[in-house]
């Protein structure tokens, strides 16, 4: 069988290496060279969709073993037609539906919400065209980005159901150790070996937000260590992706675009540059980098500063007022913008100013990005007044305990390109081989180094969470200072992690999370024991 792999390396050979567009963004100017360009878009053109919440369906019969407390969902995998923009014809996209709500839009993916501790079962049917043409597979994995599941719920990139097929997967948001605070704003996708950048560019992405004791998600109720931060509908997830479509509306993947996948016209919540109405109090924003190769820098075009509490892994211990947050693909961040002493009638752009023209990553280095630009992606309307129950605490957590003894074990991880492809430790993914074999409970010292050659490289691991130690030899900065679960390795970066594999004993992944480098084999495993 030939695989995508081989046809890609095949790719290679005819041209692909000296094929280097240079990318233009949307309502930029400075078009120079890409081969399909998006029609141009009016920015702000329709309003900010909101995913609709999963919702709970009655007990059904499983072969899974279900814990007392169960909550039940049901999720259909469909193709449908969906409006990016009013002057966009629909897109067909492939997205995750409550199969009890249908709606016009399941791209991003329905929003589950859970509270850490309660045990969920949640059926997803591949109703995906088994016949399909174009980019894309139909064959699923469903991973749980951030979650700390079994191997079998994990999204394993083999692990797949094919159209006409069900799988049930069992998250449950199971107690880490003492560091383990919120982990609130995971997210949902497909994972499907060779194909994961397809299968999202396509639309395979949602939302997973998650409460607890701490975190409540209601600013009425403080929680355990008294936090009232905004709740919904002022806690609000976006996820922001960049896409390139065609002039019938239909979404352009470059095939032969092996270094990451750029798109011209930015996304968010599936809308392209949307408007947002808020009112004037606090909002808890919670943004994904869900794009397949682009990092971002965000900030706000009338230089407001994002009150940082959060990051894919948890809370900072102090929030944090930030100008600029440098977010790299699939990382999360959480913060606070308060709107309350805005006049009513003022529109707040959040922007990219992030530089970046190739899937090789942005202009600049980790430490000086190339701020260069302002790419608008939303706009908050400011609204009149509203209550506001919610409070910026001046302390999210106490910081984490010391741990009684030494790492029991390093490893070192050097992430390089190769051969057109990417390797880790010279080595392309297989999934027959372990290439660590981590004791759960053990605390190990894990080192990422990007290999060079001017790559970026966003580093994901599975399972659990960790937390960053140094980078390149020196304390992280405070913004890393919180448990995380994917890092940005700039070029040349070298960062020291503190590993704790928890709970779960089994074949895992970890990899770079620029998704076509992913499928070009820069992926491991790893076998908790
Ligand atoms: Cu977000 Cu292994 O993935
Ligand atoms: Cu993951
Ligand atoms: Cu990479």
């Amino acid at each position: 069988m030939t695989t995508r792999r081989d046809f890609l390396r095949a790719g290679l050979l005819v041209g692909g290496a000296s094929f280097m567009p240079r990318w233009a963004f949307a309502n930029d100017g400075g078009f120079s060279g890409q081969l399909v360009r998006s029609p141009f878009l009016r920015p702000f053109a329709m309003a900010l969709p909101i995913p609709p919440v999963v919702q709970p369906v009655p007990p059904f019969a499983t072969r899974r073993d279900v814990l007392p407390g169960t909550v039940f969902h049901e999720i259909r995998i469909r193709e449908r037609q969906q409006q990016f923009h009013p002057d966009l014809p629909p897109t067909t996209v492939w997205g995750y539906e409550d199969a009890n709500q249908p709606q016009a839009r399941n791209s991003p993916g329905h929003t589950f919400v859970g509270k850490q501790g309660t045990p969920r079962m949640v059926r997803f049917h591949n109703e995906l065209p088994a016949d399909h043409r174009g980019f894309g597979v139909p064959n699923m994995a469903v991973h749980r980005h951030g979650g700390n599941q079994e191997s079998q719920d994990d999204g394993f990139p083999l692990d797949i159901f094919h159209p006409g097929e069900s799988r049930d997967f069992s998250w449950t948001d199971h107690r880490e150790d003492e560091r383990d605070i919120t982990q609130g704003t995971l997210w949902y996708h497909d994972h499907l070996v060779d194909f994961t950048a397809q299968n999202v560019y396509h639309g395979l992405a949602g939302f997973y937000i998650r409460y607890n004791d701490v975190d409540t998600g209601d600013e009425n109720q403080p929680g355990t260590t008294g936090l009232r931060l905004p709740s919904p509908p002022f806690d609000v997830a976006i996820v922001l992706q960049d896409r390139v479509f065609n002039a019938d509306g239909s979404l352009f993947y470059d095939l032969n675009q092996h270094d990451g996948m750029l798109g011209d016209t930015f996304t968010v919540n599936g809308a392209a540059q949307p408007f947002f109405r808020v009112q004037r109090r606090k909002y808890r924003f919670r943004v994904l980098n869900g794009s397949n190769a682009r990092i971002y820098s965000l900030a706000l075009s009338n230089g407001m500063p994002m009150v940082q509490i959060g990051t894919e892994g948890g809370f900072l211990e102090f929030p944090l007022p930030r100008q600029d947050i440098l977010i790299g693909v699939a990382e999360r961040v959480e913060f606070i913008l308060d709107f309350t002493n805005v006049p009513t009638g003022t529109q707040i752009v959040l922007e990219n100013r992030l530089r970046q023209d190739d899937g090789r990553g942005p202009s600049g280095d980790f430490a000086n990005p190339d701020l260069g630009v302002r790419i608008p992606l939303v706009r908050f309307d400011v609204g009149g007044p509203a209550p506001d129950n919610s409070v910026i605490p001046t302390r999210l957590r106490d910081p984490f305990p010391p741990d009684p003894f030494p790492p029991v074990n390093r490893r070192r991880f050097e992430f390089v390109r190769s051969n057109g492809a990417w390797q880790i430790n010279d080595k392309f993914f297989n999934a027959d081989r372990v290439d660590a074999n981590p004791r759960v409970d053990d605390i190990e010292l894990w080192t990422f180094k990007n290999g060079g050659g001017g790559w970026w490289h966003p580093i994901h691991v599975h399972l659990s969470s960790f937390e960053i130690l140094r980078r390149n030899g020196a304390p992280p900065p405070p913004w890393e200072r919180a448990m995380k679960e994917t890092v940005l390795l700039g070029p040349g970066d070298e960062v020291d992690m503190r590993m704790k594999f928890q709970n779960f004993r089994g074949r895992y992944v970890f990899h770079c999370h620029n998704v076509e480098h992913e499928d070009l084999a820069m992926m491991g495993r790893f076998d908790s024991i």
